[in-house]
């Protein structure tokens, strides 16, 4: 076995989840209800009028799980901590019930040998937040800091590696722009004042980690949507580097650069507003690494009718696309990861999520076999190593999701897990798709080549 064949010593082999995802029992111990907990009980904001009241029940079969994580061999599993738990009205004392789930999580983690990766923030604000405002107060990223200042506090000594928000840019483009996700707004202005807070509470989270002494690393997880353009005509290409300005460098730009992206003044009509330079330079604060999470790339072209974006998606019909109508494109995460790499520099590197939805059949005598999400999977393994070959300095990959979950407001409608879970009865199933990330964890990437 050649070592451009296996993965670099250390590289972690990890699943994701995120807390409103997985838990149920969103309002047990004391908890105080998220964003998501309210948008998801309105009618008609997700599929069938789905909620994740049950979920995949983790919040009390959290222990068997972990055993599931085990059997998969995982060296690492990334989850996020829901806010409302700990802080039931976003602030205030503790809600030590809510933080005795995440230690017994955390316990039975390290016991098993598999490195939490906690993510503070996955999407589910506490609701009386929200209620003041959001992310578009400026006070939110307080809020926040406070909240994470807090969690280092007390989950320190079980962590050592963190990340501050999850993909700022969909919480803002579909909870501010389209108004699919919480809170349900369609306002352009509130989407630069969220984003632009939801930066600085990152940032001052990583300078409380580092004012607190916190052992380990901290970092920021973004999504990652490398953009095409339809054609070669001007109009097209500038649609692209609109979008890519706006879903990609728009989070990137000031974290690691300190400015934002100039093309972002086409899609707000005028100049960019004048945040304090102090807050530029507060957004800079370093960071230990970055998670990206990849799934697909776009394919852009202008559109005159797509306010205030002028863009519009050119479908590849002639390619394989997910049960998300995703376009299957692996060549897209290995160009993302070395795009980050020549624009950002050597900043060290996780695939913080990765993986598809397929409609897979129910299992039949305990199997479920999904050959296209082991495909899925094989495919954009190998483009993560080709991406090592190159020189990225990739840390680790966590497939996206270790359990079928509630997808937003998709509900439990698109299937991404490694694990089917049988949302009736609870019972879980290891896919094909786990069995084969077993081999791969087993064999440190070398089965992809045999
Ligand atoms: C990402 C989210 C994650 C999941 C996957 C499919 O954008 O971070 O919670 O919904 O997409």
């Amino acid at each position: 076995m050649s070592d451009t064949h296996t993965f670099p010593p250390g590289f972690l082999w990890g699943a994701a989840t995120s807390a409103y995802q997985i838990e149920g029992s969103p309002l047990a111990d004391g908890a105080g209800p998220s964003n998501w907990h309210r948008f998801s009980h309105l009618p008609g904001t997700v599929a069938n009028d789905e909620h994740g009241d049950l979920a995949c029940d983790h919040y009390r079969r959290y222990a068997d799980d972990v055993m599931l994580m085990q059997e998969i061999g995982l060296n690492a599993y990334r989850f996020s901590i829901a806010w409302s738990r700990i802080f039931p009205k976003g602030r205030g004392p503790i809600n030590l019930k809510g933080l005795d789930f995440y230690r017994r999580l955390l316990d039975k983690l390290n016991e098993a040998g598999i490195a939490p990766y906690v993510t503070l923030h996955h999407w589910d604000l506490p609701l009386a937040l929200d209620e003041r405002g959001g992310w578009a107060n400026r006070d939110s990223a307080y809020w926040f800091a406070d909240y994470a200042h807090n969690l280092f506090k007390v989950m320190g000594g079980q962590v050592r590696q963190w990340t501050t928000l999850n993909e700022p840019w969909v919480m803002v483009h579909e909870g501010y722009v389209e108004g699919s996700h919480p809170p349900g707004l369609s306002s352009l202005e509130q989407a630069r004042q969220a984003t632009h807070n939801l930066l600085r509470g990152h940032a001052l989270a990583v300078q409380a980690f580092r004012a607190d002494g916190g052992e380990g690393q901290i970092g920021l997880v973004v999504n990652l949507e490398p953009k095409y353009a339809a054609s070669e005509s001007k109009e097209d290409q500038s649609a692209m580097a609109r979008m890519h300005a706006w879903m990609n460098r728009q989070y990137l730009d000031p974290v690691l650069l300190g400015h934002y992206p100039e093309e972002l003044a086409e899609i707000h009509g005028q100049g960019l507003p004048d945040f304090p330079e102090a807050d530029l330079r507060l957004i800079q604060e370093p960071i230990d690494f970055l998670g990206i999470n990849y799934y697909s790339r776009s394919v852009v072209r202008h559109d005159p009718g797509l306010a205030p974006f002028y863009a519009g998606r050119a479908r590849q019909d002639q390619a394989a696309h997910t049960a998300m109508d995703w376009e299957i494109f692996p060549e897209g995460l290995k160009s993302g990861l070395l795009w980050v790499k020549h624009r950002y520099g050597e900043i060290p590197l996780y695939i913080t999520e990765n993986g598809a939805a397929f409609d897979d059949a129910a299992p039949v005598h305990g199997r479920v076999s999904d050959p296209d999400r082991v495909a899925y999977l094989r495919s954009h393994l190998l483009a993560a190593r080709e991406a090592i070959a190159e020189g990225v300095n990739l840390k680790g990959y966590f497939a996206w999701s270790l359990f079928d979950n509630f997808e937003w407001a998709h509900g439990y409608s698109k299937r991404f897990g490694l694990i089917h879970v049988d949302y009736a009865t609870q019972a879980r199933t290891l896919k094909d798709s786990a069995l084969f990330y077993r081999r791969i964890i087993d064999s440190h990437g070398a089965e992809l080549y045999w």
